[in-house]
């Protein structure tokens, strides 16, 4: 990046491989307790729930056609899943006086909605198969639906997880990338859960849908946007509805130019140095990019690219499981 970005990359660079080194001397053990999923198969409900996937779909089409803000929740919903203990529905678990769940968490509070929307296709579900489909499940094929609704790729979920009997606040603090994190911080987070940063590259994708609060793009504005954008509209623009000092939960989309459609234009924003979060622009502008811009450029040239590879990359993401096992939960919000 250039100017005052350049000094912040480079101070975030020795910070960034001491976090690399350690994610090396910690990868043998990461990979074996995360990323084994061979239990997952296409037909799971073929017999028990035959109908699950298409109660799913149905729910969110009306869910989302009353409110189009449901689908990139939902979306991240399942990314939060999946980055803490595998995807086991443990951000979904509500507080009691004696146990912590996720929902509290940086990342989590105040920002991830649409915990209503999951109750409501999780009663059809159990109306339809009672005590039959994880809430691991619904979210991953939620997620999938989401993107489709949007006009995005179609690809199969592997299904089968299990609901787990456990949350960690801790790692729903530490594991999930935060929009501020430099661009080796934000590798290593990805290779941690075993996946590479192609995936990261392509799952990033998701952007191009959904919004950000202000608190979440405050730095990236009033910090190098202006070095890396060439429009001096759209800083005023977001400047404007994200003072300095005010209006923290303020929103706008994430990708300014086609919002509310999955396709490749986020990609086309960082090219232009148009990236919302700090997070987004390092993936182009990262004086250590030189990988994920190859990826950038090839995505923001070639829709069909991104699309395939977002879709692989979705169902990488999604076979992250907890080797803990678990249940079914009758009750999203709550162990049985
Ligand atoms: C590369 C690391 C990532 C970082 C640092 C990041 C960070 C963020 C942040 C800060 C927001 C705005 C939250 C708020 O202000 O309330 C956001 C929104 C969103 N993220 Fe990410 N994210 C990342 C990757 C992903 C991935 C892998 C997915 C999905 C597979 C995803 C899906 C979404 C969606 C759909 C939204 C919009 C949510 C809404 O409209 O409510 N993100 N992300």
């Amino acid at each position: 990046m250039a100017g005052s970005s350049l000094s912040f990359n480079l101070s975030n660079l020795r910070c960034n491989l001491a976090v690399l080194f350690c994610f090396i001397c910690s990868c043998g053990v990461v990979m074996f307790s995360e990323a084994d999923a061979n239990y997952l198969t296409l037909d799971y409900y073929a017999k028990t729930c035959p109908k699950a996937s298409e109660i799913i779909h149905s729910q969110m089409e009306s869910a989302v056609s009353s409110d189009p803000r449901v689908g990139p929740r939902l979306l991240r919903m399942h990314f939060h899943d999946c980055f803490v203990q595998g995807c086991d529905g443990s951000v979904l678990l509500d507080d009691t006086e004696t146990f912590k769940g996720e929902k509290t968490a940086g990342p989590n509070i105040n920002s991830l909605h649409g915990f209503d929307v999951v109750d409501k296709i999780k009663s059809h579900l159990e109306s339809e198969c009672p005590g039959v489909v994880s809430c691991a499940d619904l979210l991953a094929l939620a997620a999938k639906d989401a993107v489709i609704l949007a006009g995005g790729p179609y690809w199969d979920v592997p299904l089968g997880r299990k609901d787990s009997r456990s949350a960690s606040l801790e790692k729903a603090n530490t594991d999930i990338p935060l929009p501020n994190q430099g661009l080796i911080t934000l590798i290593s987070k990805f290779l941690a859960k075993g996946l590479s940063t192609t995936d990261m590259v392509a799952l990033s994708g998701s952007h191009t849908i959904g919004v950000a609060r202000c608190t979440s793009f405050r730095d990236r504005i009033y910090g190098d946007y202006q070095y890396t954008s060439k429009d001096g509209g759209e800083l005023l623009r977001l400047k404007k509805m994200c003072p300095e000092k005010k209006n923290d939960e303020n929103t706008t989309n994430l990708d300014h130019t086609t919002p509310t459609l999955f396709d490749n234009a986020y990609y086309g924003n960082l090219v232009k140095g148009e990236g919302l979060l700090n997070s987004d622009q390092e993936l182009y502008s990262s004086i250590i990019g030189f990988q994920t811009v190859k990826l950038v450029k090839k995505y923001a040239e070639d829709s069909l690219i991104f699309f395939k590879h977002y879709s692989d990359s979705m169902v990488r993401m999604g076979n992250i499981t907890n080797p803990h096992g678990g249940e079914v939960r009758n009750n999203c919000r709550v162990m049985n």
